[in-house]
Formats: structure tokens, C-alpha cells, sequence
């Protein structure tokens, strides 16, 4: 007989050195043990947990490396909204967000009593909700868009600066940033070009992209990162003050950044964000600005939030770094809709954490009214993920070369014209090469379709190849397509392929993002989809239908109708659906029937999803948590039920079945 003590006590010891080995190597970058040693102690646990599941702990380092891939991200909803910071660029600035804190105080506490700031750095990642319940990581969910976010625990948990277990009895939410190191990102990209990706143009990006791969494990490789800056209802935890939530952040073995300071005036404040202007440069990761909040939580009450962001709170923004350079060359592009576009090339120069060669000059009043020229000196800069601008022009040598527009596309020889009353000057001709790269590579990129691996290159080799034609021909590539395209393994084709039939199950409002209607961007196919059902109401509408939804304006309805009068774009959108597109309408509010109330799903359902119900219940008003609580309003009950439906008859929580949901919110009460 196996002595189970013995078993027990292994297992620790196991998980205790994987731990240690864990940390030397991803935060320590020391490792003490080869790979091979630390592949037999995975190896041993690996047995040990399979054979004794009884004695799996719960911070088990072999959950970190990844679990299984997940088709998608299901929505959730955050318990309390994630709000964002409204930016300041001036001392000015700075002074009157101080004097309407001291104003809105003055009206409940004595002025005289002095207000502190916590003045913390501007991590330049992304937004995270984690919630631990009895000491466990039990969810980790994006800001999405702040009501509702993604679920991404799996991929959370491979992080190895958020420990998976807290010594905490108490249930708690903790917010931060997840980040990527600026050494992670040449790695990154560095093996990106090697795989004929498309590189990261900085580390927000990456950490971004990095937290919706499907795949936890190539999550794990990225190393990602994470500091924590905010406790949710800091009373429950009996904190006063911003610096006592770090404190206890830190006690609990999250990790916080070190850089912060509480500051008595705003000439202190001031001076931190001065000091932090040049010292930037000396760490390892992205800052975009300081945070300055007040520290008192009791305050922080008085002074409440916008419906967007807090007013015991602002972030100071430095401003996009610039940097001098000469332009070498303009190249004319075609875009996806025909325009043209002046684009200036020089060497290489790094500006504000990201290599650039080069910048869009936009149109022709652009180039005349900053009297740019080939071989001028210019000032250079990139704020946030925006595109490289000219800012102006520093120096004009004497061979200076003016920039003179082609008559005819660069790409397909037509003539081109000036649409009326517009800019830009377009090609008129629909089938020109360059469009439909431009128009591919909008529809595979990030925001769109997202569909990786089909970078420039390729897409070129196929345009070029007559393999495809136009954009839905996408959607019918197979091996065959690629053969004899270079630089094309078939392990990069099998995950091309694959990334394209995931596709097809984007919702909607990506979708109408995808056909490339003149002047509709994300947000106008965002609002569109919030607006109609299925594509067909879409399709449907007249110009003054268009016009009556909130955010289209004229053109826009115009652009709409013009598109769908057009026989090939309908044939489009039967094609789409015949390509077996789902085009799920995830954004559309039913209706407010759940509004207020909270709910916890568990165990098999039968006529829909998990993921299906909660978008139901989303889309009516409520809101979907992970685990039961006194707040919770409903558990809806399938097959085989989990703990939570123990816990909710002991709370006296009302359980629902999945058809009583459905009734709730077909009721017309
Ligand atoms: S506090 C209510 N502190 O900046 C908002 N945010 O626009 C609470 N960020 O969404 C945020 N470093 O993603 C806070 N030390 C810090 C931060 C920080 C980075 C990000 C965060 C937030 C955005 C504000």
C-alpha cells in the first residue's frame, strides 16, 4: 500500500521547487537547474497528479504552463464598472483638477484639512479585473468596455507575477495592468519576422494581442507581466488609503510597482512627474504618464465618478516623444478604398519605445501646408499606437525635391481623380491590385477579422498569383493555394487555414468592419450592429433609416445605401453566409427585463451554450458572475451542477432552469 502521507509531502515538495525554479527563471532570468532537470520534476508532478487527484494543490505550477486551447473569450460582466482616467498635459491642467477636488471636499469637510495625492506611474499595458475567492484566482476579465468584459483566466494564469493563490480569507478584487518588458517585445518580434509575421509596434500592442491568443501556452512563452493598483471596495478590507491598498496588495504577494509617492501638494506632484519624464527611459517597461490620485478612500467617496472616470483621480500624459530625421523618398500607396496616399521613408529612427521608418504625409493640403519635400529635415512623432506623423519640417537643404503627384496609380495605371468636395484623390478603378492588398490586409488585420499570419508578403504573393481575387476568396483557400508561394512552411498554412475558418464565427459588427463601406470604421459598424439583428436589416434599410440610428451621420447613411444598391456587395453578403459566416449580433441590447439583477450559471444546458446564455442575459440587461453570493439574484441550474449550486441553496439564492431564463426574458411584464 502507498503510503499516502508520503505522497502528500512529495507533492509539495514538488510544487514548492517547481516554484522556485519558476521564479529564477522567468523573474530572476538566473535559472540553477538545466532544462532537463526541470522537465523530470514536471515530469514527476505530472505522474503524481494524475495518479493521486486527491492531493492536486491548488497553486499547482503545472496549471500555469496552460491549459487546453479555448475556442473564444466568453463576455463578462464586471461587478463593479472599470472605469478609465480623463488625461491632463499641463501643470495648468493639473492645478484645476486640484482646485475642483478642494472645491467638491469643501462642501462636506473642512478645506483646512490637507489633501494627500498618491502619485503612482502610468503602466502602459492593459486593464485587468481579478477576482479571488477564498484565497484562489478564480476569474481574471478584461476592461472590454468597462461593463463587460473577456474572460481570460486561462491565459492570466500563466502570468507568473499573479499568484494563484493569495493567503486571504476573505474574497477580493484586485485590479492592475498587465504588461509586456521592452526586452520581450525585440525577442517577440525578432521571431516574428523570423515567421513572416507581422511585428508588434510596441508593447501595449503585444501585451494586448498576447492576452487573446487562443492559446495559453504560447501566452506562457511571451512573459508576460503585471502590477497591481487598485482594490475593489477597499472598506470590505478596512483601508483608508490608497497607499495602505498597495500595501496590502503587496502583502499578499501581488506585485505593485515600487516608483510611487505620496505627495502633500501639487508642486510635489509636479516634481514626481518631472523626475519620472527623464527616468522613464531607465526602466524596462512602457509608462505613457503618472497617475495622481487622492489617497484618502473617504474622499475618493465624496468626490464620486463621471459616468467614464473617477473624479478623485487624473492621469498626466507625457507627451509623444520627437524625433528628427530625413525624408528619403515618398512612396504613393493605394488604401483599401481607392485613395491615395503620400508616405515619406527615411532610416530608422526610435521614437517614443518603437523603431519607425516611416510616416503617412495624408494628402496633398497636408504636404503644402507644412511645405514638405523629398530630403527635408522633419520632425517626427508617434503618440500612443497612432501612425508616425510629420510634425513639421526642421530643415530645408538646397536639394530639396518637391513631392509631385502621380497623375496615373502607381499600381494599376489608371488615371486617377479627385472625388468632389473631398481631399483625397482616388483610383477609380475597382479591381486595381493595390486596392485589394490594401483591402486584404484591412480585413486580416487586428481589428478586423484578425486572422494571423497573413501578413504583406503573402498576401501579395497571392494577389500577385491571381490566387485571390477578392477578399472572400480568403475564405476558399486550401493547401493547394499556396503551393509554390515562397517562404510558406505547412505548418504556418495549416495555422492560416485554421485562423480563417475561426473567423467565421466573428459577430457581426466585425463583419460590417470587414466590407469596407466608405466612411464606416469600427465604431460606425459597432453602432450599426447594436441597431439591427441580422445582416439582412442591414441590407434592408433606406438612406432616412440609416440616418434616424444615433451616430450616422448623412454621408455615412448615404455610403450605406450606395453600398447595398450595389448588386456584387449583396452577392457579397450571400456569399458570406454561404462561406458559413455565423455573423452573431453580440452587441445588440435586447431589452432592460434583467436590469439589476445578477446571475451564476452551472452545469450542462441543454437548449443553449453557456456562452449563448450569457449573452442572453447580457443582452437583457443582467449581468453574469462567476461565483454565487448573498448578491447573487438567480442560479440557473442545467445537469450535474457544481459546487456553486450547494452553495446557492444554502445562501437561499432562487435557482432557475435554463427554460425559466428564457421565460424571464420572454415574459412581457
Ligand atoms: S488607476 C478608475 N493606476 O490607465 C481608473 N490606472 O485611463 C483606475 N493604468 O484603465 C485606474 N497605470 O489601464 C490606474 N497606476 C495606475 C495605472 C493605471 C496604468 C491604466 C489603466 C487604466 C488607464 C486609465
Amino acid at each position: 500500500m502507498v503510503n499516502e502521507v508520503k505522497i502528500k509531502k512529495r507533492i509539495k515538495e514538488v510544487v514548492e521547487l517547481i516554484n522556485h525554479h519558476n521564479n529564477r527563471y522567468y523573474n530572476m532570468d538566473c535559472p540553477e537547474i538545466t532544462d532537463f532537470e526541470y522537465d523530470t520534476l514536471i515530469k514527476e508532478l505530472e505522474y503524481l497528479e494524475a495518479n493521486f487527484p486527491q492531493f492536486v494543490v491548488p497553486n499547482s505550477p503545472l496549471h500555469r504552463l496552460g491549459g487546453e486551447s479555448r475556442e473564444a473569450f466568453s463576455r463578462v460582466a464586471h461587478l463593479l464598472p472599470m472605469m478609465s482616467l480623463s488625461n491632463s498635459y499641463s501643470l495648468k491642467e493639473l492645478e484645476e483638477f486640484d482646485k475642483r477636488v478642494k472645491n467638491e471636499l469643501s462642501k462636506d469637510v473642512s478645506v483646512a484639512q490637507e489633501i494627500e495625492y498618491f502619485c503612482e506611474l502610468k503602466i502602459d499595458g492593459l486593464a485587468i479585473s481579478l477576482i479571488y475567492e477564498r484565497g484562489e484566482l478564480i476569474r481574471a476579465v478584461t476592461r472590454g468596455d468597462g461593463s463587460f468584459g473577456e474572460d481570460v483566466t486561462n491565459n492570466i494564469r500563466t502570468i507568473m507575477d499573479i499568484p494563484l493563490m493569495i493567503e486571504y480569507e476573505k474574497n477580493v478584487e484586485l485590479r492592475g495592468e498587465i504588461y509586456l518588458e521592452k526586452r520581450q517585445l525585440d525577442r517577440i518580434n525578432l521571431e516574428r519576422e523570423k515567421q513572416n509575421l507581422a511585428k508588434f509596434s510596441n508593447t501595449r500592442n503585444a501585451a494586448a494581442g498576447t492576452i487573446r491568443q487562443l492559446d495559453p501556452k504560447i501566452v506562457a512563452k511571451r512573459n508576460l507581466r503585471f502590477f497591481s493598483y487598485f482594490v475593489a471596495e477597499p472598506s470590505k478590507h478596512n483601508l483608508k488609503t490608497q497607499e495602505e491598498a498597495l500595501s496590502k496588495i503587496h502583502s499578499l504577494g501581488v506585485k505593485t510597482n515600487p516608483y510611487v509617492k505620496k505627495c502633500k501638494s501639487m508642486q510635489e506632484v509636479m516634481e514626481y512627474i518631472t523626475l519620472w519624464q527623464t527616468r522613464k527611459e531607465e526602466l524596462d517597461y512602457e509608462i505613457d504618464g503618472v497617475v495622481v490620485k487622492v489617497n484618502s478612500f473617504r474622499f475618493q467617496e465624496l468626490l464620486r465618478s463621471t459616468s467614464k472616470s473617477p473624479r478623485w483621480a487624473i492621469a498626466y500624459k507625457y507627451m509623444a516623444q520627437e524625433v528628427k530625421t530625413s525624408i528619403k523618398e515618398v512612396v504613393f500607396q493605394v488604401g483599401r478604398q481607392g485613395s491615395i496616399t503620400p508616405v515619406a521613408f527615411f532610416d530608422p529612427v526610435q521614437v517614443s519605445g518603437a523603431l519607425v521608418s516611416k510616416a503617412t504625409l495624408h494628402n496633398i493640403d497636408f504636404i503644402k501646408e507644412k511645405n514638405i519635400g523629398i530630403g527635408d529635415e522633419v520632425v517626427i512623432k508617434r503618440a500612443g499606437e497612432v501612425i508616425p506623423e510629420v510634425v513639421m519640417v526642421a530643415h530645408k537643404p538646397e536639394n530639396s525635391q518637391p513631392i509631385i503627384y502621380p497623375e496615373v496609380c502607381p499600381i494599376c495605371g489608371s488615371k486617377l481623380v479627385q472625388e468632389e468636395g473631398l481631399v483625397a484623390i482616388v483610383c477609380p478603378n475597382l479591381a486595381c491590385p493595390g486596392r485589394l492588398k490594401a483591402q486584404l490586409l484591412h480585413v486580416v488585420s487586428r481589428d478586423v477579422l484578425y486572422i494571423e499570419g497573413l501578413g504583406e508578403k503573402l498576401i501579395g504573393q497571392l494577389c500577385d498569383n491571381g490566387i485571390v481575387t477578392s477578399w472572400l476568396d480568403i475564405f476558399s483557400l486550401s493547401p493547394q493555394s499556396f503551393q509554390g508561394l515562397e517562404r510558406v512552411g505547412e505548418k504556418s498554412i495549416s495555422n492560416i487555414l485554421q485562423e480563417v475558418q475561426k473567423a467565421k464565427s466573428l459577430p457581426l459588427e466585425k463583419v460590417i468592419y470587414a466590407l469596407g463601406i466608405k466612411f464606416v470604421g469600427e465604431k460606425t459598424a459597432q453602432i450599426l450592429a447594436e441597431n439591427i439583428v441580422t445582416i439582412e436589416d442591414l441590407i434592408a434599410k433606406q438612406v432616412n433609416e440609416y440616418l434616424s440610428i444615433e451616430g450616422v451621420g448623412e454621408k455615412t447613411a448615404q455610403a450605406i445605401f450606395d453600398f447595398f444598391q450595389n448588386d456584387d456587395n449583396r452577392q457579397l453578403v450571400i456569399r458570406l453566409k454561404e462561406l458559413g459566416f455565423t455573423m452573431l449580433n453580440k452587441t445588440k441590447k435586447v431589452s432592460d427585463k434583467l436590469v439589476g439583477n445578477t446571475f451564476v450559471i452551472t452545469g450542462t444546458m441543454h437548449a443553449h451554450s453557456r456562452e449563448e446564455l450569457e449573452k442572453i442575459i447580457g443582452d437583457n440587461g443582467g449581468k453574469v458572475t462567476g461565483s454565487v453570493s448573498k448578491k447573487t439574484s438567480f442560479l440557473v441550474l442545467g445537469d450535474d451542477p457544481g459546487s456553486k449550486y450547494t452553495k446557492a441553496q444554502a445562501l437561499g439564492v432562487k435557482v432557475i432552469s435554463e427554460q425559466e431564463l428564457l421565460k424571464l426574458v420572454k415574459s412581457d411584464q
